[in-house]
């Protein structure tokens, strides 16, 4: 499952307070008056443009926690949060990035031994970005309960437990846990095969311990800067290279993506609206007409490349680059059965509660900005040039 692979690694009250706005507000200071500006531009709920604190210069400003934060989806939720004017505190272990990320205050912890860090403290929201067992769903979401109005975990597609046809919404029945598992008191192991089952479990000990202002947020394929996985990053490099490249698979085989910054930039603006029971959304590009051979033009198109698919069933390839994880990169040609429609989710129920899907082109940008000037590992999975060369060669169709 690429997905896994990519993951190696009464504040009612409170807002009250803050909105009461009894001080007579008589002219706007410019400072507010730019925030103003800015919330106008963007698509907030009229019921949040309601509880504007003028008096207060920062409209609606949110204290927002960040379990996890430093590494891809979090660190792309603290700048959405950010740039948005929240304040933002992340918690985590202090390992994956030492570096304080700046603008934001950091308590160091470890969610899975000692949350002591987190008391006597009250937010807005939290953001769970770091969850994969129930337990540390529990914990967190108890330890937080009183301290946060809203409790937003990220889950993943992959709970369910098949995509037996295009459209699966979130209705959709989730991975069961296997019975043994569900006996046994010891963590499962975390690989793919238990990322799924997992994920589902912890949006249902969310709604256990939360339920009210739980928020679960169901990603697809996330692309994006900051992608440790390299996935995306092979195609963009490898398109941007431009000349005859080698295509897994079908070019008709569903294929679907998000831009992570689409995905963080809602959940923010989902996050300042008042919140209403217990919300689940798959969060993924979109559906229809999402297909492999199509992303990838528009892809080749948006680096100024010049490249041409050779399409090769992904069975042979596996053959004949036996040993290497590359075809993992090309994620559209090598499902199982059950997820043959894996990459053709719903994203109806988001895209009507204002996500957005920002232009394919945008985010080829932001990949190229993102990777110029640093050094690219060679990716263990990436099909290094010489093997495709050959594999072209052998093929009748080098250029
Ligand atoms: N990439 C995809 O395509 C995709 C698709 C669907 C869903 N997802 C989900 O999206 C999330 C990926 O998030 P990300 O890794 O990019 O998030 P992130 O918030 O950028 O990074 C993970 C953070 O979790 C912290 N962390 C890990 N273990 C911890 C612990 N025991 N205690 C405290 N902090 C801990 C890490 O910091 P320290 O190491 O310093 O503690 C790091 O800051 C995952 O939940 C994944 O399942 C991803």
């Amino acid at each position: 499952m690429a997905e896994f692979a990519a993951m190696t690694d009464k504040n009612a009250d409170k807002n009250a307070d803050k909105n009461t706005g009894e001080n007579d507000v008589i002219a706007i200071p410019p400072k507010a008056a730019r925030l103003l500006t800015a919330l106008a531009c963007r698509r907030v709920c009229a019921a949040t443009l309601d509880a504007i604190d003028i008096g207060g210069f920062r409209p609606n400003v949110m204290d927002i926690l960040v379990l996890g934060g430093a590494v891809f989806l979090g660190r792309h939720f603290t700048d959405s949060a950010l740039r948005a004017g929240h304040r933002v505190t992340h918690f985590n272990r202090g390992r994956s990035d030492p570096r304080p990320t700046p603008g934001v205050e950091r308590l160091i912890g470890d969610r899975d031994r000692d949350l002591s860090a987190l008391a006597g403290r009250r937010w807005d929201a939290v953001i769970d970005t770091c969850a994969y067992f129930p337990r540390q769903v529990t914990a967190a979401a108890t330890a937080l309960r009183g301290a946060a109005r809203r409790y937003a975990l990220v889950s993943s597609v992959n709970r369910y437990a098949d995509f037996p046809h295009p459209g699966i919404d979130e209705d959709h029945p989730g991975e069961a846990t296997p019975d043994d598992l569900a006996a046994s008191s010891a963590d499962p192991p975390l690989n793919a095969e238990t990322y799924g089952f997992l994920k589902a479990a912890c949006e249902r000990a969310l709604h256990a311990a939360w339920g009210e202002g739980g928020l679960v947020l169901r990603p697809g394929y996330l692309v994006g800067p900051y992608d440790r996985s390299h996935r995306f990053h092979y195609w963009v490099r490898r398109l941007a290279a431009g000349g005859r490249f080698l295509a897994p698979g079908i070019p008709d085989a569903p294929w679907q993506f998000i831009d992570v910054r689409d995905l963080t930039d809602w959940v923010i603006r989902l996050l300042e609206a008042p919140s209403s029971g217990f919300a689940t959304f798959n969060v993924v590009g979109p559906a229809s007409d999402s297909i492999a051979g199509d992303l990838l033009d528009r892809i080749a198109a948006a680096t100024g490349g010049v490249a041409r698919p050779t399409w090769v069933d992904a069975d042979l390839l596996a053959r004949s680059v036996e040993g290497s994880r590359w075809l993992d990169l090309a994620d559209w040609s090598n499902l199982p059965d059950r997820h043959r429609f894996l990459y053709a989710v719903s994203n109806r129920r988001a895209v009507e509660a204002g996500l957005r899907i920002r232009p394919v082109a945008e985010t080829v940008a932001a990949v190229l900005d993102h990777l110029s000037g640093r050094r690219i590992e060679p990716a263990a999975e990436a099909l290094a040039p010489d093997v495709e060369a050959a594999l072209l060669r052998a093929l009748g169709q080098a250029d």
